[in-house]
C-alpha cells in the first residue's frame, strides 16, 4: 500500500510518500520533501497567514512533482481530462488549478493507494491549501483521503528510525505493553500533555493557559534582537550563558496542583528585565547568554514539574517529548537524565529532523491508522479546523 501524505498547517509545505514493506507491518519511505517559508516570514517576526497560503499554493504541484519523479511514480502521458470538479474544489486557490490541471494533463495517474492530509490544528489558511489539495487529488484520480490531526503527527513522529529514509523498516517498534505512554507536546503553538493510551487514541491531560512554549521562545528571542524564529538562537546562546543572581525568572504555575501550563507571565518577566537592562546599558553579549540560559532553565524546570506529576498521577510506561521546541537539547537532556534516573521509564523523541513539521508524521499517523482499520473520509466531507483538538480523535 502506497500512502502520499501532504502537511501545510503552518510555514513548510510538505509531501511525502511511503509504502508499507512486503512484510506488512512497517513501512519505508519512497519521498520526503519539505520547503520552508522561514525566509519569507522573517521580516514579518513571525508567520504572516495570507503570505503562508500564498507559497504553500505556490509550492505544492512543483513539490508534488518532484515527489512523485524521486519515489518513481512519475510516467509521463498527454491525455484529455475534464477537470470542471477539481475547479470547483480550487476555486479559491485558481493558481493551484491551473498548476495541477496542467499536470494532470501530462501524467498517468500514479500508483497511490490512500491520501494523509493535515486538516489542523495551524493556520487555517494554510491548512486549506493543503486540504483542498488533498480533495483535488482525491477527486481526480478516485484516491481515498484520510485527514490527519498535527498535534498526532508530532506524537507518532518519535516511532521514526533515527535514518528513516533509509530503511526499509523505517518505524520503530515500541511494544504494546509500554502503554499508556505520556506525550508532551511543546511547539509553537501547542504546549500540551497527552495521555497516550494506544496510537491514534489520546487523551489531554493538561495544556497552557496562555502562550505556547515555542512562542514564549520565540518573543524572548525577538527581545534580545534574535531573528525569527528565535527558539534554536536561544538554546545556542544559552550554551554561553552562566549563572547570576541579578538575571532571574519566575517559575509560573510551578506549584499550582493541575497539569496546565503558562507562559505568557515568564515572557513578561523576561521583557521587564530586559527594559531595564537596556536602559542601563548593560545588555552585552555575556548578559545576553545569561538571559537565554536563565529563560531556558525556567521553561524546562515548569515543563519538568507538570511532566513528573501527570506521570505520577496516570502511571506512564514512557514519555514521549515532540513538537518544535523538543529539538532543544538541554529540554531533551534533563528530560531524559532526570526521568531515567526518578522512574526508570524511557524518553521518545523524534530524529532531529522530524522535531519541526514535516509530512512524513503525517504519513506515520495514517499508516498507524490504517493497522487499526480506520475509514477513509468522502473528499466533500474534509475541512480544515484551526482550532482541531485531539480530542476529536478516537476514544474520547
Ligand atoms: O512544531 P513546529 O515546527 O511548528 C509548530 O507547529 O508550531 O515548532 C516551531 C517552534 C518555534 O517556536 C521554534 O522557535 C521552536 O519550535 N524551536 C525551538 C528549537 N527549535 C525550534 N525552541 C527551543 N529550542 C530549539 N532548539
Ligand atoms: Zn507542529
Amino acid at each position: 500500500m502506497r500512502i502520499l501524505a501532504i502537511e501545510t498547517s503552518c510555514d513548510e509545505t510538505a509531501i511525502s510518500i511511503i509504502e508499507t514493506t512486503t512484510s506488512g507491518d512497517n513501512i519505508r519511505v519512497l519521498s520526503d520533501m519539505v520547503m520552508t517559508q522561514i525566509d519569507i516570514h522573517k521580516e514579518y517576526g513571525g508567520v504572516f497567514p495570507a503570505l503562508a497560503k500564498r507559497e504553500h499554493a505556490k509550492n505544492l504541484v512543483p513539490l508534488f512533482a518532484e515527489s512523485l519523479h524521486s519515489a518513481g511514480l512519475y510516467t509521463e502521458k498527454e491525455q484529455e481530462l475534464d477537470t470542471t470538479a477539481i475547479k470547483q474544489i480550487l476555486e479559491r486557490e485558481p493558481e493551484l488549478f491551473t498548476a495541477l490541471d496542467a499536470l494532470a494533463r501530462k501524467i498517468e495517474k500514479p500508483d497511490i493507494d490512500m491520501i494523509a492530509v493535515t486538516y489542523g490544528p495551524g493556520l487555517a489558511p494554510a491548512l486549506w491549501v493543503g486540504v483542498n489539495f488533498a480533495r483535488a487529488l482525491s477527486e481526480l484520480w478516485n484516491i481515498p483521503l484520510m485527514p490527519i490531526n498535527h498535534m498526532e503527527g508530532h506524537i507518532v513522529s518519535v516511532l521514526a528510525q533515527p535514518d528513516y529514509q533509509k530503511k526499509d523498516a523505517a518505524l520503530l517498534s515500541i511494544p504494546e505493553q509500554e502503554f499508556p505512554l505520556l506525550a508532551l507536546l511543546i511547539s509553537g503553538g501547542h504546549t500540551q500533555l497527552v495521555l497516550v493510551r494506544d496510537w491514534t487514541d489520546y487523551k489531554i491531560i493538561g495544556e497552557t493557559i496562555d502562550d505556547a512554549v515555542g512562542e514564549a521562545f520565540d518573543k524572548v528571542a525577538r527581545l534580545l534582537g534574535m531573528e525569527y524564529p528565535g527558539g534554536p538562537k536561544i538554546s545556542k546562546a544559552a550554551q554561553d550563558g552562566v549563572e547570576d543572581e541579578s538575571i532571574s525568572l519566575p517559575r509560573p504555575m510551578l506549584h499550582s496542583k493541575d497539569l496546565n501550563f503558562s507562559f505568557s507571565g515568564l515572557k513578561t518577566s523576561a521583557r521587564y528585565l530586559i527594559d531595564d537592562l537596556k536602559r542601563e546599558d548593560k545588555l552585552d553579549t555575556q548578559t545576553i547568554n545569561s538571559i537565554a540560559r536563565e529563560f531556558q532553565q525556567a521553561a524546562t524546570d515548569v515543563l519538568l514539574k507538570k511532566t513528573k506529576s501527570a506521570i505520577e498521577q496516570y502511571g506512564a510506561q514512557g514519555l514521549i517529548i515532540a513538537g518544535g521546541v523538543s529539538a532543544n537539547k538541554h529540554i531533551r537532556g534533563t528530560f531524559t537524565e532526570v526521568l531515567t534516573r526518578d522512574y526508570g521509564i524511557p524518553v521518545y523523541t523524534p530524529p532531529l529532523s522530524l522535531c519541526g513539521d514535516n509530512s512524513f508524521m503525517i504519513a506515520i499517523a495514517a499508516y498507524m491508522h490504517t493497522q487499526r482499520q480506520k475509514k477513509t473520509t468522502p473528499q466533500n466531507e474534509v475541512v480544515a479546523h484551526g482550532n482541531a483538538s485531539l480530542a476529536g480523535t478516537e476514544g474520547n
